[in-house]
């Protein structure tokens, strides 16, 4: 099928080259002349593992190409929104100028019988809105949500083969033409039996922004039994792993540490708290405040415990922090729990330096403030103390052996409880984790 994506970042570069890989005819289209040239010559704007190699053999193929202009479009039956949702300044809600600015700028290039597909996350009732935009253009078009479950890090395998499709539709010949064309779109899943979900606009907005809130809650709860564990002695990892063993519990996603981040979770349930309060059912989610909270204090409670585990004033004491982006194999640092803990450190005024496998870069430009290090020994050498933050493989197979021998003071907090406490322990170092004795 021929298909336009517009946007081009951590969603919309992966969508458009895995569709191209699919044997689908793509034209990626971004305001970003920056991005678009990069993605043009082959080069990858973000880390994602995997995109690289797709996206070079789907322009080699010819099936892809990317484009400024937004008259690329016109030609493609389908068209996939895949534009960011930011939160607000200065307001927990979504900010929709991208998502509105990406319809309107396609209106024009819209011929009848194409389909208009949203996967931008977006508050309950958007869909309803670009639809009646749509009608009102007279185009002939319309419109599906089909959200996104991709995760980052395993983008390109969440989004070639995604654990279930979820399409939502209008009522009547409308939504029926247009499962036919997502299930053509999505041919490969659905020969592979992939779970599918036909469903109405706002039940599809809402599974995307419901999932998100669950996982946030899931990792919030396993969070709040972790200061629960601090104030009585009790090990949240062991108790995670014997909760874990009841099949409707699950182990996945009940790992206690410094917290979510990053461009969805976050965003997502202010969002969604938004959203409710302005449909008058904000008491529905009140609870997704109280997650926010909790995962807000695992970072001030890291802060904490290197103040603690200095044992000498913060001031200009060097402190290694391990981490950068909001998880492993990821550059992304948007609300990241590991950058913030490094910028707080920072703001208490110990000489921080950072290392992180790929996300340098990216902090370097939100906090030139800090110092970095690409080399994982220069960032131990001399520290008052190490803080891990984002569990790259990297850092969990350092050997605390050869660590103690760089170190000032051997005092190491796991804010990801990855690390081998007892490993630790027996190479001399103090060693705290999150919610462990
Ligand atoms: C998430 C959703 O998983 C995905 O389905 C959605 O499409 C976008 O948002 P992503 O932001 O890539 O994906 O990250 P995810 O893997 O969900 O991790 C989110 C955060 O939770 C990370 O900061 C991670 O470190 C943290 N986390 C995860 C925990 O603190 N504990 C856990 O047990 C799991």
């Amino acid at each position: 099928m021929k298909i336009s994506v517009i946007g081009c970042g951590y969603l919309g570069a992966v969508h458009a080259s895995a569709m191209a890989e699919l044997g689908h005819e793509v034209v990626g289209i971004d305001v970003d002349d920056a991005k678009i040239s990069a993605l043009s010559e082959g080069r990858t704007p973000f880390f994602e593992p995997g995109l690289p190699e797709v996206l070079t053999s789907a322009l080699a193929s010819g099936r892809l190409r990317f484009s400024t202009d937004i008259a690329e479009a016109a030609g493609a039956e389908v068209h996939f929104l895949a534009v960011g949702t930011p939160q607000q300044k200065g307001s927990y809600a979504a900010d929709l100028t991208y998502v509105d600015a990406a319809v309107t700028a396609l209106l024009p290039h819209l011929d009848a019988g194409d389909l208009v597909v949203g996967k931008s996350t977006v508050p309950v009732g958007t869909a309803a809105r670009l639809a009646a935009l749509i009608a009102e253009s007279g185009s002939g078009a319309s419109l599906a949500w089909n959200p996104e479950f991709l995760r980052e890090g395993f983008a390109v395998q969440d989004t070639i083969s995604p654990d279930r499709l979820v399409y939502g539709v209008a009522a009547g010949i409308a939504g029926e033409r247009s499962v036919v064309q997502l299930n053509e779109i999505y041919a490969t899943a659905i020969a592979a039996e992939t779970p599918l979900v036909v469903t109405d606009f706002a039940t599809a907005e809402l599974v995307k922004v419901a999932a998100n809130a669950f996982l946030a809650t899931k990792i919030s709860f396993i969070n709040a039994m972790s200061e629960i564990a601090e104030v009585s002695g009790a090990d949240v990892t062991q108790l995670a792993d014997a909760i874990g063993y009841d099949a409707r519990i699950g182990r996945r996603f009940l790992n206690a540490g410094v917290g979510f981040g990053g461009g969805c979770l976050p965003k997502d349930i202010r969002a969604f708290t938004a959203r409710a309060e302005e449909l008058g059912r904000g008491d529905s989610v009140a609870f997704l405040k109280e997650v926010d909270s909790i995962n807000l204090r695992r970072r001030q409670r890291v802060v904490d415990l290197t103040v603690e585990g200095l044992g000498r004033p913060i001031f200009n004491a060097k402190v290694a922090v391990l981490g950068l982006s909001f998880k492993p194999h990821s550059d992304d640092v948007r609300d990241s729990p590991a950058l913030d803990v490094a910028v707080q450190l920072r703001g208490l005024g110990a000489d921080v330096v950072a290392t992180d496998p790929q996300a340098i870069e990216n902090a370097r430009v939100r906090h030139p403030q800090l110092s970095y290090s690409s080399d994982i020994e220069e960032t131990l050498r001399g520290a008052a103390a190490v803080v891990l933050v984002t569990e790259w493989p990297v850092f969990k197979s350092i050997d605390p052996t050869w660590a103690a021998t760089l170190v000032e003071t051997k005092t190491i907090i796991d804010g990801r409880n990855t690390l081998n406490a007892a490993e630790w322990r027996a190479a001399g170092w103090t060693y705290y984790g999150l919610g462990r004795p």
